[in-house]
């Protein structure tokens, strides 16, 4: 048996081990998992609410849409509603859950740059104004679009260094993007102003600061040289995360890109779409061990959830979760044995592996496990492989009223849960 000694954890590790702890001593956390099982994706709004309250306070004067594709929760969407946070959706999809839950379409944008002329057409139709192109043909689509429609020239800035780097798939550079206005100016269609992602999970803040100052300057150069006036500036998303290691806090990225926004606010409306920093840090997910198995290269733990469930963002996303055993989050790691395991997920898919050379304490099927920052790009992206269901979703919320403590039903992905008061 190879057993290790327990390296000192990271600070950001240390961090994370004491909120999964403190969480999962909650009576909410604990009604949760005894009413559901596992594995359940335990989703706490009120940090979702506190990221947002961080952005804002970092930022002002940005309108922050978060972007619903990281997670489509109703509960996560109706405490940003309430926070006054906008939304940035990519399908009709998103958008009916939007107005399902009474969300002014006033506050939607719609930034995905390639949609069905069908789907112009239903966002239209609810009130939805600002739009992203970045192609001739997505252009002609608006050709009859009503006169307060705006759009916005989606910009593509290289990030080789970021984990999506989305400025492969979408986004034009300068060049492309004046004859874009050109061509709009042409047809009658108003452009607004200009896009860009720098990239998701971005390693380099003063990569943002560049693409704003580069972005600002192009605008300026642009309504010089065609004597328009553009009136938005639209800084995306890529705001990191810190899963296993430290990132570029909301404070620091926002302290390089202050003083250039500053200086174009009182011209241009700025608009961000934040993802993954509102929800990752909100939902942990909790798993339970349902095999154990020696193999040529050590110990494998088969656990009831993985990458083609809620653990999708490891594939998709590139993202090492931070796995702990609940067995001792309690601060007793020391005196246990720890091996190097293999986590894999439930299904029958070689490719369905977690994590490798995870330092674990010796489990027992039905030991609990459970993931940290596990909110964005993790529901959203499971499957249904294998029949397994989806991962349930509980949200642990507090009720403002009465101070209870609220557990709405677990849902399976998106829908909509009735919400259920644990006494
Ligand atoms: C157009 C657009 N906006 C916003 C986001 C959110 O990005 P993040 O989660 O990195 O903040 C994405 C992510 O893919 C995106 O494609």
């Amino acid at each position: 048996m190879s057993t290790s000694p327990l390296p000192r954890p990271s600070d950001l590790i240390a961090r994370r081990r004491a909120e999964v702890a403190a969480l999962l001593a909650t009576d909410a956390a604990q009604a949760a998992l005894a009413i559901h099982g596992t594995p359940l994706l335990l989703l706490d709004t009120a940090r979702v609410e506190q990221q947002f309250r961080r952005l804002r306070d970092a930022l002002p004067f940005v309108r922050f849409h978060y972007a619903v594709k990281a997670l489509d929760h109703p509960a996560a969407l109706a405490v940003l509603d309430r926070a006054g946070c906008g939304f940035d959706v990519a399908t009709s999809e998103e958008l009916a859950l939007l107005v399902d839950g009474s969300v002014d379409t006033a506050r939607i944008i719609h930034t995905h740059p390639i949609k069905k002329p069908a789907e112009i057409e239903h966002a239209l139709a609810v009130g939805v104004r600002t739009f992203v192109v970045d192609n001739d043909a997505e252009l002609a689509k608006f050709s009859r679009a009503p006169r307060d429609v705006r759009l916005l020239v989606r910009l593509a800035y290289r990030n080789p260094h970021a984990k999506s780097d989305l400025s492969s798939k979408f986004g034009v550079g300068f060049h492309e993007a004046e004859r874009l206005v050109r061509e709009a100016r042409r047809r009658g269609i108003r452009v607004g102003g200009f896009s860009f992602h720098v990239g998701s999970q971005l390693d380099d803040p003063d990569r943002f600061v560049h693409a704003v100052d580069e972005t600002i300057a192009f605008m300026s150069r642009l309504e010089r040289q065609l004597s328009v006036r553009f009136d938005t500036l639209d800084i995306g998303g890529g705001f990191p995360v810190g899963y296993d290691r430290d990132v570029a806090g909301i404070e620091d990225i926002a302290s390089g890109i202050r003083p250039s926004l500053e200086r174009v606010r009182g011209r241009y409306t700025i608009l961000a779409e934040p993802g993954r920093i509102l929800v990752a840090e909100a939902a942990t997910l909790v798993t339970s061990v349902m095999g154990i198995a020696e193999r040529a290269d050590g110990r494998w733990y088969y656990l009831d959830d993985g990458v083609y469930g809620a653990y999708s963002n490891v594939v998709a996303e590139d993202v090492h979760p931070l796995v702990f055993a609940v067995t001792e989050l309690d601060g007793d790691a020391e005196q246990a044995t720890h091996r190097w395991a293999t986590l894999a997920g439930p299904t029958c898919d070689s490719a369905d592996v977690i994590a490798r050379e995870m330092l674990l304490p010796d489990l027992r099927v039905g030991d609990p496990l459970a993931s940290p920052a596990m909110g964005a790009y993790t529901a959203v992206t499971s499957t249904r492989f294998n029949g397994r269901p989806l991962t349930s979703i509980a949200v642990l919320s507090q009720a403002p009223a009465t101070g209870e403590v609220a557990i709405p039903a677990a849902t399976s992905g998106v829908g909509g849960p009735q919400p259920q008061t644990v006494p």
